[in-house]
């Protein structure tokens, strides 16, 4: 099965939040990135893998892209997180990226100024 890593235990970029007001989410929280070019949310993972699936939510109308990054090199770049409707509606975007054995940095890092959706965690699934 996968192992989840919630956003609350993942680091922010300057000006980022772990919230708690948008229900639904799974665990105590989710990372509220800030509505900026650059932003970041990275998690601290374990492989082996072979599919990475991110929960998130995105109230807005408007896409929230990120590039995906594994230990400092892009292995996705602008993927979509579409919009779910509202901030307490939950949804996921997965992405085949294969994970060697051992420690691993996972980063999202927002490509447009509204920074990235709001993220509630990330299961690395073999
Ligand atoms: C609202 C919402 C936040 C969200 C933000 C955004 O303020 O309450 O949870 O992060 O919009 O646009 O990113």
């Amino acid at each position: 099965g996968a192992s989840r890593y919630e956003a609350e235990s993942a680091s922010l970029s300057a000006g980022g939040t772990i919230d708690s007001n948008h229900a639904g989410f799974s665990g105590t929280g989710f990372a509220n990135g800030a509505n900026a070019i650059g932003s970041y949310v990275e998690w601290q993972v374990s492989g082996p893998a072979s599919t990475l699936t991110f929960g998130y939510a995105n109230g807005t109308t408007t896409a929230r892209p990120v590039d995906i990054s594994v230990d400092g090199t892009v292995v996705a770049a602008g993927v979509p997180f579409p919009s779910t409707g509202a901030w307490t509606t939950w949804s996921t975007v997965s992405r085949t990226v294969a994970l060697a054995a051992g420690p691993h940095t996972i980063r999202l890092t927002a490509t447009t100024a509204d920074g990235p959706a709001n993220l509630d965690y990330l299961d690395v699934s073999p």
